[in-house]
């Protein structure tokens, strides 16, 4: 674990993974030894960190829309010369990539990430993994519906709809970690 990466997320009041969503991102990173990686919501680089710190050379592609952000990302992740932290919209990004990846980690706006799924599907390699944070939104996910706040019903129907899709669709596993992690492998 980096405590110091967490204390930087709360020195700039930025969310973050949690660390134990961090020591398992750098832990499948290290089985896994993707050589590629395109995180969509990298923050201030938090996960970004554990994933380049498991992967040991893994060329990244890091996005984000917050520029401020970004410059944090760029500085804490300093030491991993194969990272680049780029300022765009992930499902932009995406939408007009040629490049492929072996794993692909979304941690952006819960709403979006039905439509940051269907382009990660098409930019992922064979035997590839999609893993997407914070899939609970809260714990509402497994409340009834008259219990959750209006402002999370959009994002939460959202992701009880990408569970579904993802479980029909995929090997996949649900880890409940802090926020709640899925891992979906891409079916050859
Ligand atoms: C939960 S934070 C990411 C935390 C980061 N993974 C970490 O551990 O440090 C979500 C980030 O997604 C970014 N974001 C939201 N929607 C986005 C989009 N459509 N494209 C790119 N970044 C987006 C936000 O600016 C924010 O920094």
């Amino acid at each position: 674990m980096y405590p110091h990466l967490h204390e930087e997320a709360v020195t700039f009041q930025t969310p973050s993974v949690e660390p134990d969503v961090g020591e398992f991102l750098e832990t499948f990173t290290k089985a896994l030894r993707p050589k590629s990686i395109l995180e969509i919501g990298c923050g201030i680089g938090v996960s970004s960190y554990y994933m380049a710190s498991g992967s040991g050379g893994a060329k990244m592609t890091c996005l984000d829309r917050n520029e401020m952000r970004l410059e944090q990302a760029r500085r804490i992740c300093a030491k991993f010369p194969d990272t680049t932290f780029i300022n765009a919209d992930g499902v932009e990004f995406m939408k007009n990539c040629t490049e492929t990846y072996d794993m692909i980690f979304i941690d952006s706006m819960k709403r979006q990430y039905p439509i940051a799924y269907y382009y990660a599907e098409k930019l992922l390699n064979d035997g590839g993994f999609i893993v997407l944070d914070d899939m609970f939104m809260y714990g509402h996910i497994f409340d009834e519906d008259c219990e959750i706040p209006k402002r999370y019903i959009g994002a939460t129907t959202a992701l009880r709809e990408l569970i579904a899709h993802i479980k029909n669709t995929t090997v996949c596993s649900v880890l409940p970690l802090t926020g709640g992690v899925v891992v979906a492998a891409k079916r050859k």
